[in-house]
């Protein structure tokens, strides 16, 4: 279990203000982004940390479920108010990355690869995930940002066991060190999101410019290069035919030369 007051103090030494941040711990979730939805619906005050050892039913993009066993990995949700449009979705979402592999960085010294959108691989296994979301009622518009990390996840279910692995497999990082770092990280982005200074890590991390990758779009499947990362976090892909393409949304799959 997350310990509460371990948090708070290393918020404290980051200057990140606890009472600024409502922090809501617990043992099992459903799913830390389910439950920021339910705060939003009831009103609760943002911004806010919503925290979970275990998740029953942790959700990932495109519909996918995150394995999120207790004790091993890290768990929660960011809620926060946003004056932007829902679209900037993809650039919170790739700002959340490089803050993440920041934070990793910082507090462990491994260095993470990013694969296009918002995927955190270290030794070609996914160790991270984010899945944002944005909700938009009459009285406010709120982000929710989730964060997956398989710190010593050392077991997966069998579809998952040649993809995803572990961060920090001997269990030496302290979790709420890493989720202190990761606001400290984030918040200068969540404050000013007309700042894009975190596009060129987002470039130089990423494991998928340069390569050959597959794409979907709607029901067609095309095969190029991806060429570039543009200033909102689009993926410019080279089809074989020539074509460019700017995905968005979605995913893509490295394929072998
Ligand atoms: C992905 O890999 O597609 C995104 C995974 C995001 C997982 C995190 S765990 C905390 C938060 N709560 C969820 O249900 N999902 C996100």
């Amino acid at each position: 279990m997350i310990n509460k007051e371990r948090l708070v103090s290393e918020m404290l030494s980051r200057k990140i203000s606890p009472s600024v941040w409502q922090i809501h711990a617990f043992d099992e979730l459903d799913s830390t982004n389910t439950e920021a939805r339910r705060m939003v619906a009831r009103g609760e005050a943002t911004p806010a940390i919503v925290l979970a050892d275990a998740q029953s039913n942790g959700r990932g993009r495109m519909g996918r479920s995150f394995f999120s066993p207790g004790g091993t990995g890290l768990y929660f949700s960011l809620l926060f108010e946003s004056a932007q449009s829902p679209k900037t979705v993809l650039s919170v979402t790739s700002a959340a990355a490089v803050a993440v592999r920041r934070a990793i960085r910082r507090v462990s010294g491994i260095e993470v690869g990013i694969k296009w959108v918002n995927d955190l691989y270290l030794n070609d296994k996914k160790v991270a995930g984010i899945l944002a979301e944005s909700l938009l009622d009459s009285e406010r518009h709120c982000f929710i940002l989730g964060i997956g990390i398989n710190l010593s996840t050392a077991e997966f279910p069998s579809d998952l066991a040649s993809t995803a692995g572990c961060l920090d497999c001997h269990g030496r990082i302290v979790r709420e060190a890493l989720l202190a770092e990761i606001l400290t990280q984030l918040c200068p982005y969540l404050e000013h999101p007309e700042d894009r200074s975190w596009l060129d890590e987002y470039r130089s991390a990423s494991t998928v410019l340069g390569r050959r990758v597959r794409w979907m779009q709607g029901s067609v499947t095309s095969e190029g290069i991806a060429e570039e990362i543009d200033s909102l976090g689009s993926l410019l892909v080279r089809g074989d035919d020539g074509t460019l393409s700017v995905l968005s949304t979605g995913e893509i799959t490295l394929r072998r030369c």
